[in-house]
């Protein structure tokens, strides 16, 4: 690839096709991933469909990845290293076929899998026992640092596995406070009661998706990842 040649990926090799963003293997370093806008979701559709209120935003207001790039330089000024306990590293944007992509560590098992979400995992299991302590430990870690985010969804968060089991939880989408102007951003006892009544949420959405599936309710659209593509 000659310096500044987009990289090309090709639209069917997406390892995970998110409601906004498709998600590749970064063909250069297999330990990293590339997201871009999904083509009928670019920005400029996002916000012809939002309410009136909302298209007075700025378009990158839209953009995913701008918005995901802008809450880590937040993140890195205000949190640091400890962040990474509980995100993954962001690496950066890189031009490519498909349009801008940002890449990040791509969240894998111990076995070299890409990591299943919370979703999936519990969604398979059909208990959250097993997350346990690692569940206690993101809760915490979440609160105390008053992570941002909006609300913490069970296809946002993965779990790395190792030969024992659970081993971390990690976001991987929907980082940034959602509001117009973000007092968070300035006050952190604020932010940490906001972070904690995500991590509240989240326990309620937990308990709701496994009493949806013993009533054997629908899995959803999102979250699951297949198999053959956790070998990419
Ligand atoms: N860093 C990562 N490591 C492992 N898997 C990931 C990573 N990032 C994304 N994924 C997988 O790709 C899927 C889609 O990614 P992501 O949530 O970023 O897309 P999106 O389109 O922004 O999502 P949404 O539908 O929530 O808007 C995730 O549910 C997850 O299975
Ligand atoms: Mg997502």
């Amino acid at each position: 690839m000659s310096e500044g040649a987009p990289l090309q990926l090709v639209q069917s090799a997406a390892f995970a096709r998110g409601g906004n963003r498709l998600c590749f293997v970064d063909p250069r370093d297999s330990r990293r991933c590339i997201k871009v806008q999904r083509a009928d979701r670019s920005p400029r559709q996002k916000r012809r469909q939002a309410p009136p209120w909302k298209r007075l935003r700025r378009l990158a207001s839209f953009d995913d990845n701008q918005q995901e790039a802008a809450t880590y330089r937040h993140l890195q000024a205000h949190c640091g290293e400890a962040a990474f306990s509980l995100i993954p590293r962001l690496y950066g944007t890189v031009p490519t076929s498909l349009g801008p992509g940002l890449c990040s560590e791509l969240l894998r098992d111990s076995d070299g899998r890409i990591a299943r979400t919370l979703k999936h995992y519990l969604w398979e299991r059909g208990e959250a026992d097993s997350l346990g302590s690692v569940l206690e430990a993101f809760a915490q870690h979440w609160t105390a640092l008053g992570m941002p985010s909006r609300r913490l969804l069970l296809h946002n968060i993965v779990v790395q596995c190792d030969a024992n089991g659970p081993r971390a939880l990690k976001v991987i989408d929907g980082l940034g406070w959602p509001d117009f102007l973000p007092l968070a951003n300035h006050l952190p006892a604020l932010a940490r009661r906001k972070a904690r009544r995500r991590i509240d949420h989240l326990h309620q959405a937990i308990a709701a998706l496994l009493a949806r599936r013993q009533a054997r309710g629908d899995f959803g659209i999102h979250g699951w990842l297949d198999e053959s593509r956790r070998l990419c």
